[in-house]
């Protein structure tokens, strides 16, 4: 355990960044990662599916875009990926007093596989259950943008993945997904305008973390 502006920090030094494509999160997540670093914490920034030598060859069979695969399949994959990454680096990391920055997490499961797939909810929470029964991030910034807006961000950046290459509806259903669970969990998952620049974007994340850890 360490202290952050006179808190003790243990289990609240989980962090994850949820979004549809093009949000940028990945890049806040590293900002936020060097903004922490800088400060002389503890930091660790990891991203899902992947984190583990495991994990990135699933993050690789799940993102390919030749790998259609049944549904249900693609769900087992991503908690596969996560029942690695959770045992093998998240927990050790927060045990050791370190900030965990995750780039994606269970929300995505619940938005991809639940709402884009379709798949019911109870079994996305079910295996949520025995995957990762005893963790959530403490806080979880969403990052916010006009699905047109996103994916017309992420052209040109990558090879499209078989994600990318879903219809608008798809992430339509993905990003309403997520303004559920903002809206249910109001405490935890904080809604961020990701149509701004990137230094705006990062400033109101860091305002809204250290006002979280008073
Ligand atoms: P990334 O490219 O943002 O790192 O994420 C990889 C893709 O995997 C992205 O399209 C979202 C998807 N995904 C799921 O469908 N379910 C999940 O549980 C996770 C973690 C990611």
């Amino acid at each position: 355990m360490q202290e952050i502006s006179g808190g003790v920090y243990g289990l609240k030094g989980f962090i994850t960044f949820e979004g549809i494509e093009g949000s940028g999160k990945s890049t806040q997540a590293r900002l936020l990662y060097d903004y922490l670093k800088a400060k002389g914490y503890g930091v660790l920034v990891t991203e899902e599916p992947g984190g583990t030598k495991i994990g990135r060859k699933i993050r690789e069979l799940l993102l390919h875009p030749d790998n259609s695969m049944d549904y249900l399949t693609e769900l087992l994959l991503y908690n596969a990926s996560r029942a690695e990454h959770v045992r093998k680096i998240i927990y050790p990391a927060i045990m050791n007093g370190d900030i965990v920055i995750c780039d994606r997490f269970a929300d995505s499961t619940v938005t991809y596989q639940g709402s884009g797939r379709g798949i019911d909810l109870v079994i996305i929470k079910t295996l949520n259950d025995i995957v990762i029964p005893d963790i959530k991030p403490f806080i979880s910034f969403l990052l916010n943008i006009d699905v047109e807006d996103g994916l017309r961000r992420n052209m040109g950046a990558k090879k499209e993945d078989r994600f990318e290459l879903e219809t608008i509806e798809f992430h339509k259903r993905v990003r309403e997904g997520y303004l559920q669970i903002a809206k249910e969990e109001p405490e935890r998952v904080k809604i961020i305008d990701a149509s701004r620049g990137i230094e705006e974007v990062n400033r109101e994340i860091i305002v809204e973390l250290e006002a979280s850890w008073l």
